[in-house]
């Protein structure tokens, strides 16, 4: 028999499969998929977790040195991610996706297929006092935009858990 938790690892019950999106998938994106991969861990919730990005320029890429540095000094290690450029499909796998600005929301509004089974929002959108608000490009900024980068997609990653904990 299993236990409660036990049927949701395995039987993918209620499991959240969200995507975050930014430009290139080597700043924001990968920075929003380690801190979300560490609160649903933490939590203990199993979920689904990726990031893409709408260009095609750092395909296969790992992380910026400067946000695998930024995650590092968070206690996160997102040296193993690789960019990859959103697709059509991504509009099926995911149950939510998460733009980072509002260019990327348009963007990705722009490539869902019109039976598009996923819902598209902004990251900041889920984050108490913050909706509609972008999370700054810090790629062509100094360091510190990276510390800014990570708390604001700390504060999503907090916000989903605290949302799918909550059922
Ligand atoms: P990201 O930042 O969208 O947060 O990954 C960028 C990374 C690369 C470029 C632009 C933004 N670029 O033009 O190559």
């Amino acid at each position: 028999m299993s236990d409660m938790s036990d049927m949701r690892n395995d039987r993918d019950i209620a499991k959240p499969a969200i995507l975050f999106l930014c430009l290139g998938n080597i700043c924001r994106s990968p920075l929003a998929e380690g801190a979300a991969r560490v609160a649903f861990a933490d939590a203990g919730i199993v979920a689904m977790l990726d990031s893409a990005g709408t260009g095609d320029w750092h395909i296969g890429h790992p992380p910026d040195p400067r946000a695998q540095a930024e995650a590092r000094r968070r206690g996160v290690d997102i040296g193993d991610l690789r960019g990859r450029q959103l697709a059509p499909e991504d509009f099926y796998r995911f149950d939510l996706i998460l733009a980072a600005d509002g260019e990327n929301l348009r963007e990705a509004r722009a490539l869902a297929p019109a039976d598009a089974t996923a819902r598209v929002r902004l990251m900041l959108d889920l984050v108490p006092g913050r909706q509609g608000a972008s999370v700054a490009d810090p790629y062509y900024g100094d360091e510190g935009g990276f510390a800014a980068t990570w708390d604001d997609v700390s504060a999503v990653a907090a916000a989903l858990v605290a949302e799918t904990a909550s059922g």
